[in-house]
Order: C-alpha cells, then sequence, then structure tokens
C-alpha cells in the first residue's frame, strides 16, 4: 500500500481521528494515537483553530480582501507570508470552507514541509490532483503549498509552468515565513498578504475564550507574562498557557517563568544594575553566577535586555550603540560562540557605555 498523501489524512478530519498528523519543521505537531480521540485530546492549538473566517482575531482587512475575492468568485493565486503562529494556515483552511462547504477536504490539496516535496512531487502529485476534472460546488479547487519556503528551488520553478498551466481550473495558496525564500517568478503569480505579528490586545481576546472556556485559574500577572512572551504568536501563547495549566494550579507570572524558562524581567533588570554600576570583574562573576543559578540561556538574556535597555533613560548616542553591540553578540550567539567570551563581551560593552555616558555629561 502507498503512503498516505496529506489529503488522504486529512480527508477523514475530524470525525476519525488519523493516527499522525505531523506539521512541518516541529511545529503544531499533532499526534493523536488512538483512533476515535474526540477533539478534547488535541493540543489546545488544534482545538481551538478557527474554523471560520470571522473566528480569525486579526488581520482584518486581509480577511475581507479575500472574502470579496471567494464572493465574487474570482480568487487570484496567494501566497500568504508572515512569522509563526499569526493565522496564514488557519485563514486558507478558512477560506476553503467559506469556498466548498464542510466537504471542504476532497477539494484542496495540502502539502506542508513534512511532505516529500521534491520536483517528483511538484510534477506528480500536484498535476495528479490539477488535472482531475471532478469538480462540484466551484469553479475550481484549491492547492495550498505550506511551508514553501523549505521548497527546493527546482521544484519552485517546475511549479511556475504547472501554476499556468491549471490556472483554469486550480487556484494555489502559497504560504511561507520568508517571502525571499520564494522565486521572484512565483511571487508575481500570485497575490501577496503579510501576516503580521498579532497585536496584544487581539492575543488577549482570544486567550481570555480559552481561559474562560477550559476553566483557567489565571491571575493578571500570569496573564501579562503570557502575552509578553507570546511576542505576537498565537501558538506559542496558547502552548505555554496549556503547559502551565497542565504544571501548576494556578498560572501565575512565576509559573509561567519556570515552564517556559525564560528570564524574569526582575532578573534582567537586576543584571542590567550590576553591569552599569559594578566594574568589570566583579559584574561578569555576579552575572555569571545568576545565569547559573537560574539556569538562563545568553541569547534569552539579550531578547529580554533589549526591553530593559529600550526602557531606559540613556542618552541617545549611548543607546545606538548599546543596541547595536547587543546586535552583534546576538548574531555571534546564533552562528554558535563560545557564551563564556560573549558575556564577557556584553559588559565590556555596558562599561563603554557607561564610560561615554560620563564622557558626554562632562561636556555638556
Ligand atoms: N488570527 C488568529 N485568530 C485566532 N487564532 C489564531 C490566529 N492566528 C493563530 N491562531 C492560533 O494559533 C494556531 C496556529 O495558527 P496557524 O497554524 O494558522 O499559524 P501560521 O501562521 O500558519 O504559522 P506557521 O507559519 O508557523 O505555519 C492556530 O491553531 C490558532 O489556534
Ligand atoms: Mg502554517
Amino acid at each position: 500500500m502507498s503512503e498516505p498523501t496529506a489529503m488522504d489524512i486529512d480527508s477523514e478530519w475530524p470525525d476519525q481521528l488519523p493516527t499522525t498528523i505531523s506539521k512541518g519543521k516541529g511545529k503544531a505537531v499533532v499526534t493523536v494515537e488512538e483512533k476515535g480521540a474526540t477533539k478534547e485530546n488535541l493540543p489546545w492549538v488544534e482545538k481551538y483553530r478557527p474554523t471560520h473566517l470571522d473566528e480569525l482575531i486579526s488581520h482584518k482587512d486581509i480577511i475581507s480582501t479575500i472574502s470579496r475575492f471567494i464572493d465574487e468568485n474570482r480568487l487570484p493565486h496567494l501566497l500568504f507570508y508572515g512569522p509563526p503562529g499569526t493565522g496564514k494556515t488557519s485563514t486558507i483552511l478558512a477560506c476553503a470552507r467559506k469556498l466548498y462547504g464542510e466537504r471542504y477536504k476532497s477539494m484542496i490539496l495540502e502539502l506542508n514541509a513534512s511532505d516529500e516535496r521534491g520536483i517528483d512531487v511538484v510534477r506528480e502529485q500536484i498535476k495528479n490532483f490539477a488535472s482531475t476534472k471532478k469538480i462540484f460546488s466551484s469553479g475550481f479547487k484549491l492547492i495550498i503549498l505550506d511551508e514553501a519556503d523549505a521548497m527546493t528551488q527546482v521544484a519552485q520553478n517546475a511549479l511556475r509552468r504547472i501554476i499556468e498551466k491549471y490556472t483554469r481550473n486550480v487556484r494555489f495558496c502559497i504560504i511561507c515565513n520568508y517571502v525571499g525564500k520564494i522565486i521572484p517568478a512565483l511571487q508575481s503569480r500570485c497575490t501577496r498578504f503579510r501576516f503580521a505579528p498579532l497585536k496584544e490586545d487581539q492575543i488577549r481576546t482570544r486567550l481570555d475564550y480559552v481561559i474562560e472556556t477550559e476553566g483557567i485559574n489565571i491571575t493578571e500577572d500570569g496573564r501579562k507574562s503570557l502575552l509578553r512572551l507570546s511576542q505576537g504568536d498565537m501558538r506559542r501563547a496558547l502552548n505555554i498557557l496549556q503547559a502551565t495549566h497542565a504544571a501548576f494550579p494556578i498560572v501565575n507570572e512565576d509559573a509561567v517563568y519556570t515552564c517556559t524558562g525564560s528570564p524574569r524581567p526582575k532578573d534582567i533588570t537586576t543584571m542590567a544594575s550590576i553591569m552599569f554600576d559594578s566594574d568589570f570583574a566583579s559584574a561578569y562573576a555576579a552575572v555569571q553566577r545568576l545565569k547559573t543559578e537560574k539556569g538562563l540561556a545568553l541569547s534569552d538574556i539579550i531578547t529580554e535586555l533589549y526591553n530593559t535597555v529600550m526602557a531606559m533613560e540613556l542618552l541617545p548616542s549611548c543607546r545606538v550603540l548599546l543596541l547595536d553591540r547587543m546586535a552583534e553578540i546576538e548574531h555571534r550567539l546564533s552562528t554558535g560562540c563560545t557564551e563564556k567570551i560573549q558575556l564577557a563581551a556584553l559588559i565590556g560593552v555596558f562599561r563603554n557605555v557607561v564610560d561615554l555616558t560620563e564622557k558626554l555629561s562632562v561636556q555638556q
């Protein structure tokens, strides 16, 4: 028997749950081991995935434009791009429901990064689906190429011709995080929509709904920490909420930060004042000790330090210097440089900024 395709798997959804559905890049992995499992067993990101366009809490302008295309029956090929967890996949699935009704699974072919997507798949699977004439409710079928930035250049090139050839009865929706990785020829065949990170109040509205439905005991500081850590990513907000709720009876600031292992803002403020106020050797020892005690990664410290530095009172040129050097250190860390040396560099930058501040104040 041949391997099931994404469509075969999806077509059983949601009455009979499949054995394994894996979404690419390690995100939103849904594993339901037993058939007959209910929606209750699902991770919240799937349980609360919006099914209709009006359930999506953001990007109203994009949604109304696409709704208009659908109503006027002139949907173009689409290109959705933007950071993770902003509703790209959910939007296109909701569009498919609007287009084809509840039996939409037979009218769409969904391929994501976990499916084999070399040149052969583009040729065979897409061609087979695109060329079949089984069209019921609407004039065209929909092919969703999710996480398309992971597709090879060769496969993307092969798509150019296929898109043109089957435009009569198929619309493509290409979804990716990095639009730069999509070849210009494909971009120019699609109408582009950028999904910006969600705003805090949008995430809050949806979180409040989940909190109420699940009956979660959460404090206001817990809610604030969730919003802070989610950084515009609704999936992250829901995952942290679910993990913290599973591990702690009350979701408060402490529980959220313990669960995610992220640095607490107050620890970062302490580190910042140590780096500003102490000499190099004592600052290095103190920050290193705090870092080990709390089990923090330097890259996480720098991410959180950014907020602290932005909120501090600093001379403009000092802030610019500090941010610029922090960005360099962050980059070096991402390429695998030694944490100890980078920490020393970070403290060195703070010392430079203190010296510069003194020099500039004397001049004024
Ligand atoms: N705009 C939104 N309104 C409501 N829920 C949302 C929205 N965006 C994301 N979510 C929630 O986050 C989860 C992930 O969203 P989705 O899979 O659509 O993100 P995505 O943009 O496709 O991310 P990725 O680029 O990582 O694939 C959804 O299951 C849903 O629960
Ligand atoms: Mg997606």
